[in-house]
Order: structure tokens, then sequence, then C-alpha cells
């Protein structure tokens, strides 16, 4: 693997998520593989699951991990191509990243979008230059339109659940699964990163049926979705679901912006109810009893601790990958 940004740069998830897994039953069997390497990591942005989790990854490869939080602790960067930089930016990306790639062995960046620009944040220019000028691979920690880490271990933990219940009843084998991924409503406009990458990512792996729902005027960018069913019905989209991801995201097609705050969206027992009592997923950070329950976040049906310990193992194995360049 020479980069991580999409899953277009996996050529095998099955493979991806069998390393993961086995980086999860046997943390340091790989343990000297990243010595004497280093990764930066660059936070434009705030993150804690994550800056964490990818940290530990290095660690248990032998590899030292330096982060950078390049918006309260470097100067600010300059992005624009022939800027005349007599604003508040200090150095150009062009002279950043080349320095960058000569200080680390693999670059991990975190941005977001502006959400004000569609065209600017699709066309990636942020994560996109890094890849242009530092010259070493490059990771994405959240790009404008996608969190591809997120996405891994998404697959990764459905994965894992399955083979649970296969080895519990080996019937579970010859049933697809229903994944559902549901809008929830939220007090601030949120970027579509993770409802883009877990569309993306579920559509590659191809081994559920994939049913998105949201409210009218939530449709995702095409790319991102097509494969999937999309419903504006919640109810229909949640019955004998097996898997309900709930997100929140900001509109695409009037770009930025919050159509709905409708709390009937918010994920509860009495809708878990419709589902084939399905396990429930979300990202994190969530906002409680808003995207949400309680009662669910706190129910035996919440896979979202598992979910975010298991950032550790995608982590994990994509650095390898890219060390090892052996896909
Ligand atoms: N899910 C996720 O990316 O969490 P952080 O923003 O804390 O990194």
């Amino acid at each position: 693997m020479k980069q991580f940004v999409s899953v277009n740069d996996v050529t095998d998830i099955d493979a991806l998520v069998a390393l993961a897994l086995s980086y999860k039953a046997d943390p340091y069997r790989h343990n000297t593989l990243g010595a004497r390497k280093r990764i930066g990591m660059l936070f434009l942005n705030p993150s804690m699951r994550t800056r964490l989790s990818t940290q530990v990854a290095a660690q248990q490869l032998g590899m030292e991990a330096v982060v950078f939080n390049v918006g309260s602790e470097g100067w600010a960067i300059e992005f624009e191509e022939g800027a005349i930089m007599n604003g508040t930016t200090a150095e150009h990306v062009k002279d950043a990243a080349p320095i960058m790639g000569k200080y680390f062995d693999i670059l991990c960046i975190r941005t977001f979008p502006s959400l004000k620009n569609r065209e600017e944040d699709y066309s990636e220019k942020y994560i996109n230059q890094f890849i242009r000028y530092a010259g070493i691979p490059i990771v994405s920690l959240e790009s404008a339109t996608l969190h591809p880490l997120q996405s891994l271990t998404d697959i990764i933990t459905i994965e894992e659940y399955l083979a649970t219940q296969r080895s519990l009843n080996p019937q579970f084998a010859n049933r697809k699964s229903k994944v559902v991924l549901t809008w929830a409503p939220h007090v601030k406009a949120l970027p579509q990163c993770v409802a883009n990458s877990f569309a993306q990512w579920v559509n590659a792996w191809g081994k559920a049926d994939f049913i998105i729902t949201h409210p009218e005027g939530y449709e995702l960018e095409e790319s991102f979705s097509r494969g999937a069913t999309i419903t504006h019905n919640q109810d229909e989209a949640l019955k004998d679901a097996d898997f309900v991801y709930v997100k929140n995201w900001s509109s695409y097609k009037q770009y930025g912006q919050i159509l709905s705050n409708d709390m009937s969206w918010m994920m509860t027992n009495e809708k878990l109810g419709l589902t084939n009592n399905a396990r429930v997923m979300h990202c994190l950070p969530v906002r409680r009893n808003v995207e949400l329950s309680d009662e669910i976040l706190d129910g035996p049906n919440s896979l979202v601790t598992t979910e975010a310990g298991n950032r550790v193992w995608a982590a994990q194995a994509v650095l390898a990958e890219i060390i090892g360049n052996r896909q």
C-alpha cells in the first residue's frame, strides 16, 4: 500500500481486516516492523480517538509517533497556489510539506472541510497538496470528504461481530447482513466525511444489503452512495436491520446547511424494536439524546466502545501495510 486516503488505496479489504484482527489477537506480533521509523501526525483540527489509536498502533509496531497540532502549535499554513502571503498565513504548504517528508517515513494528516465551498472541499485541496509535496506516504486521519481509518474500523467491527455470531450459530453464515446508515439530528453542521466514507467502504466490501436513510435534502454525493438503496422512510429502512450506523451530516446539495432538526430521527430503543435486534454503531464523539438515546448507548446493542477500541487495529494494519508495502 502506497498511501491511505480512501478505499481505493486498498487492493484487498478482507486481507486488511484479517491483518487488523490478527493485531487485536496479538498486538506485538510485528513489534519490530517499524523499528527506526517515524510517523508525523499533523492535526489541523481536534481529535481524540484518531490521535490516540494511531499513536498506540505505531508504538505497537515499534515506530515513533510525533504529534504536531498545526492549528495551535505551528505556523499557519498557506494552501493557495500563487498566494501573495501578506495576510495571516506564515508558510506555504510547498515549503512545509517537503520538510516533513525529510523528518518522517509516513505523514498522517487530519483536516476538515470548510462546509462553505463545496467544490474546494470535494477537491481535497489540503490532503492532496501534502500528497503532492511531502514525497512520503500520506495517511488520512480524516480529510474534507472521507474518514477511511474510521470506515476500515467499522468494517472490522462488523466482520468481528459476524464471526462471533457464526461461531455460535453456523446457519448465520448463509445470511447476508442488512446494514443501515441513518442520518440523525445534531446541533452543529457536520461534514459528510464519515457518511461518505462508510458508504464507500460498505459498497466496496460488498457483503451486505446496504440502505441509507435520511430526510429529503441530505443525499450524499452519488459516487459514494451509489450501490446503496436510499429512502427517506427511516422506519422502513430499519426493518430487519442487523447493523444500524447512526451519524449526522450536513446537506451536500445545499452545501453545509442544516435542513432538518427533526428529533424523530434520533435512534431510540423503540426504533431498535423495528430491527433484527441490530447492533448500533457510531464513530464518536456522539451527542447523547440528540443523535442516539442514552438507553441505546448504555444498552447491550451498542457496539460503539468496541468500535472505538478497534481504531487501534485498523491503524496498525494500515501502517504495517505501508511500511511493508505489501499490497
Ligand atoms: N471518530 C473519530 O474520528 O474520533 P476523533 O475525532 O476523536 O478522532
